[in-house]
């Protein structure tokens, strides 16, 4: 797919068929989120990429809105280390911002869906995926083949007019 059909053909994917993703597939998509730009490049992350049904259900459980974990394909946990103060965590989360969209644009790319879910039990998340102590889960990234329709480049997205949100020279 060209980078500009990509960008308009994501959306978020709350429903997976059974199909899995290949492994090669995955590591493009880690490789993209390893690439992303980061505040002077601290590339403050790391990534746990789950694919145990046992586990990504469990995963599901984070909050209550992170139900497509449980039938995703594959979900990339996205891991944070605790930021010292308030500045950091603002740098965490622009920065896991744009690892998480370089993420959903390779997997668009490859037809994979991909969606955001919050994580609010930090005690659960660490559990399930082992992380140290000074390690938080920021985001959970799930994945797989659209249970729905195909991914194809939305001709009216749901946003608001471009006019709107455009101002030029000055507000
Ligand atoms: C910071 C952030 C957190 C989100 N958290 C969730 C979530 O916990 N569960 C969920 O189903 N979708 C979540 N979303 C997805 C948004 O609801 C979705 O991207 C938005 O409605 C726009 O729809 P689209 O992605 O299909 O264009 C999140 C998106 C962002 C950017």
């Amino acid at each position: 797919m060209e980078t500009w059909d990509a960008i308009r053909a994501r959306r978020n994917i709350r429903a997976f068929t059974e199909r899995p993703i290949d492994p090669a597939d995955l590591d493009r998509i880690l490789e993209a989120g390893r690439r992303a730009p980061s505040s002077t490049n601290w590339q403050p992350w790391d990534f746990v990429a789950v694919t145990e049904r046992q586990r990504l259900v469990a995963l599901s459980k984070v909050f209550e809105w992170a139900r497509p974990v449980a039938g995703s394909a594959a979900t990339i946990a996205l891991v944070a280390p605790t930021p010292a103060d308030p500045r950091r965590r603002d740098w965490i989360m622009y920065d896991f911002g744009q690892a998480t969209m370089a993420m959903m644009l390779a997997a668009t790319d490859l037809g994979i869906g991909s969606g955001h879910s919050a994580v609010i039990d930090q005690a659960l998340a660490r559990r399930l995926l082992e992380l140290p102590e000074d390690r938080w889960c920021v985001y959970l990234v799930p994945l797989g083949y659209p249970a729905d329709r195909p991914l194809a480049p939305i001709a009216r997205p749901n946003r608001r007019p471009f006019d709107d949100v455009v101002h030029r020279e000055v507000w």
